[in-house]
């Protein structure tokens, strides 16, 4: 594909989106290299509250909790992994992403959100102005579940406690929990998304924002204009706004 392809491609899909603006401030990607000292919890006048959700204060690292996991037997799922998919990107990141679980790609590359879905999530990331070097991207459960079905509940007991030391080295300002799984996962709820989309919730010292599934976006493109708004908010919160 030409330059002029791409970029044409990109603005199509900014229009899909119903993006009306892109910063040129270059503040604004200094801020989403920041440090993990600078992620303190920015006050909403529209968050819920999760409860028991505190920050953990040990001296723990990315590294130690790769570690840790080393080559995981913990749960069933391991019996049908390639790879391990622990999560990618800025250690230091103000923005987190958090999906369901490693599909087919990610499983043959030990990287999340590779496929399809990743390739609009990509686009998404970039729709703000950033890039996937910038954020973080983990699944709740780190590796892939057979035919792709939802991961179970004792998986997911056994895995998230990863997700959650890897949250709290991270320390964002903002998690975006990525579709219906993520969401009630990580909100310890059941309630329909279209209940909980729309609304910033506290969430282990920082702000969740839940959006839908780029996956589900793939098949219901006319909601791609409510992932917009969730992304601006999700700017906003970023900017301390
Ligand atoms: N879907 C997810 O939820 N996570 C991935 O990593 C890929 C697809």
């Amino acid at each position: 594909m030409t330059r002029r392809e791409q970029l044409s491609e990109h603005l199509r899909f900014f229009e899909e989106l119903g993006v009306d603006g892109v910063s040129r401030d270059p503040g604004w990607r200094r801020r989403a290299a920041a440090t993990p000292d600078s992620a303190g919890s920015t006050p909403s006048g529209d968050a819920g509250e999760v409860p028991g959700a505190d920050r953990a204060t040990a001296a723990d690292t990315l590294d130690a909790i790769r570690s840790d996991l080393g080559e995981c037997t913990r749960c069933t799922l391991h019996a049908g992994r390639t790879t391990l998919v622990f999560g990618v990107g800025n250690p230091a990141a103000d923005l987190v992403f958090v999906g369901e679980a490693p599909g087919r790609d990610e499983d043959l590359q030990g990287i999340p959100f590779v496929g399809r879905a990743g390739q609009l999530l990509t686009k998404i990331i970039a729709s703000i102005g950033l890039t996937r070097d910038e954020v973080y991207i983990a699944n709740v459960v780190k590796c892939r579940p057979p035919g792709n079905r939802n991961p179970a509940p004792g998986e997911v007991k056994t895995c998230e406690p990863f997700l959650f030391r890897q949250l709290d080295v991270i320390r964002p300002k903002v998690v975006v929990a990525l579709g219906a799984f993520a969401i009630h996962t990580l909100l310890g709820t059941d309630r329909a998304i279209s209940r909980l989309r729309g609304r910033v919730y506290e969430y282990r010292g920082a702000k969740l924002v839940p959006t839908f599934h780029p996956a589900f976006l793939l098949r219901s493109p006319d909601r791609k204009r409510d992932v917009w708004e969730d992304m601006k908010k999700v700017r906003a919160l970023l900017e301390g706004r």
